[in-house]
């Protein structure tokens, strides 16, 4: 397949979704024809960057408050994509969450949790949930490590009292801090425990390592440089006017990996004079979005002067969401793989380094392809993962059906949580711009990410492309009304 053939023609992408007729399509509007593959299936890759952030896996779940908090947000960053934790909660509560993905996993914790002799089992157990770990090094008054008490040194009775001194693994072996990442596995190997200290010449705790880190169970695992999960985290599009609050977000700006700014149609000054003011003073790189235009992403890219290393990427899609009425409500709409093509050409012409994110109204793994094919580098669902085990929230029972409860952002729903996201509309009074509802429960994002992958891996394979890149390439037709319907399933007994 051919390489780049979009670099030398403004239109490329809109002409191949009809944008330029002046359609709006959307996923169901089209398919993706077959291309010649002349690659063995097993050598497709499915990975993508976004900026100096290289994934395995071009899906992330969006930043909603029933589908990304810590759990998915860690679950996503293991199998490859990326969780983008929502902002529907105060900073602190942000910060806490994006500190316990950055906690999960590393080669080297160097923000130990830890606890003192005389603390007692209420401090202990607190201190677990808070920081949502299973186990601490336990410090003297010098803060030389003299201890380890874990989950499993809790007395079985849990209401029985105790101080740390009395249940803990007095003078653990420690290791030095210089120590590899071999040794490290060597070590705890022989010494048969879950923890090794790192400690300084004075016996100075100054990290730990765990056997849960060392494991190459997640090789596909979207990581940093120091070996700990990504994380994204959505943002309003102004920098916290509460002192107390900007304290808390330059915190969470220490720890994040990208910040996308949270933002039904963000093409207003305000929001970008806003996004410029949080640029000069956070050093978080930002995907912007959303937006839903060639024209928007025109000016974004060529009128504001935002500094290349803190514009990673455009996320585009505006009404398209399955929880979504901004359209009903308003009659502005960008629908997703439309805004894709609009603003995958504006990049090729002004700034190829950009990323693209195609956010909302994916519905089947189908529609991943058309995303890529429309000029997408990576995706953006909600309703792929908000009936997951690890998406925020209770299962319920409905009619014998296991649902978990999925809202969009603009929903009064989550507007009665607080005005956190108030901004994230042009003008919120009461004009509701989201529903309320439930999905299926589905089990394990993992299994959800498995069946995306096949379906997007085989859709590559039939298309002819080997790469994301090339599936820019892969030629779309707009279809029928009885097209769509000869495309799923038809003509059966229970399928009219
Ligand atoms: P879905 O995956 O099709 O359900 O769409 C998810 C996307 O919809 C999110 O990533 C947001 O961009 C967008 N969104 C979230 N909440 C709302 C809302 O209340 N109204 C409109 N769009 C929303």
């Amino acid at each position: 397949m051919g390489k780049n053939n979009f670099s030398n023609d403004n239109y490329f992408f809109r002409r191949k979704t009809e944008s330029e007729n002046g359609y709006a399509l959307t996923f169901d509007d089209i398919l993706c024809l077959p291309g010649y593959t002349d690659f063995d299936p097993k050598d497709v890759s499915i990975d993508t960057t976004i900026g100096p952030f290289s994934f395995k896996l071009p899906i992330f779940s969006a930043a909603m408050d029933t589908v990304t908090e810590t759990e998915m947000a860690i679950q996503m960053a293991l199998l490859g994509g990326l969780g983008v934790i929502h902002r529907n909660c105060p900073y602190d509560r942000q910060l806490s969450m994006v500190k316990k993905v950055k906690r999960a996993r590393s080669f080297i914790v160097r923000e130990v949790a830890t606890v003192h002799p005389t603390d007692t089992d209420v401090q202990v157990k607190l201190k677990m949930e808070q920081f949502g770990v299973s186990g601490f090094v336990v410090l003297d008054e010098n803060d030389k490590v003299i201890g380890i008490v874990t989950a499993r040194d809790l007395p079985y009775d849990q209401n029985k009292k105790f101080l740390v001194k009395d249940i803990m693994t007095k003078n653990p072996i420690c290791a030095s801090e210089k120590i590899s990442q071999k040794q490290a596995i060597q070590k705890l190997y022989e010494i048969r425990k879950e923890k090794l200290p790192l400690v300084n010449k004075d016996n100075e705790l100054v990290g730990l390592i765990t056997r849960k880190d060392l494991r190459p169970e997640f090789p596909d695992a979207s990581k940093d440089k120091d070996g700990r999960l990504l994380c994204g985290l959505g943002i309003s599009p102004t920098l916290p006017s509460n002192p107390m609050d900007l304290e808390t977000f330059k915190k969470i700006d220490e720890l994040v990996d990208i910040f996308f700014t949270d933002v039904a149609d963000v093409y207003k000054r305000d929001d970008l004079n806003g996004i410029k003011a949080i640029m000069e003073n956070t050093q978080t790189p930002i995907v912007l979005g959303n937006i839903g235009t060639f024209e928007a992403a025109e000016a974004i890219l060529t009128k504001w002067d935002f500094p290349d290393d803190k514009l990673l990427g455009l996320k585009v899609g505006m009404g398209s969401g399955s929880i979504c009425i901004t359209t009903i409500q308003t009659g502005i709409g960008a629908p997703t793989l439309f805004a894709t093509a609009e603003v995958a050409d504006a990049i090729q012409m002004y700034n190829p380094k950009i990323a693209l994110i195609a956010d909302g109204g994916l519905k089947n793994s189908g529609d991943l392809i058309k995303a890529f094919a429309a000029g997408a580098d990576a995706t953006m669902s909600g309703h792929f993962f908000a009936g997951c085990t690890e998406s925020p929230g209770y299962i319920d029972t409905i009619g014998g059906r296991k649902v978990k409860v999925y809202r969009g952002m603009g929903s009064k729903e989550a507007r009665a949580t607080g005005t956190y996201a108030f901004d994230r509309y042009s003008n919120v009074k009461k004009l509701a711009e989201g529903v309320s509802d439930y999905v299926p429960f589905v089990g394990d994002v993992s299994g959800v990410m498995e069946q995306l992958c096949e379906g997007l891996r085989n859709g590559l394979v039939y298309g002819g492309a080997q790469t994301i890149q090339q599936a820019k390439h892969i030629k779309i037709r707009k279809i029928t009304h009885a097209g769509k319907i000869e495309s799923s399933a038809h003509d059966l007994l229970s399928r009219k």
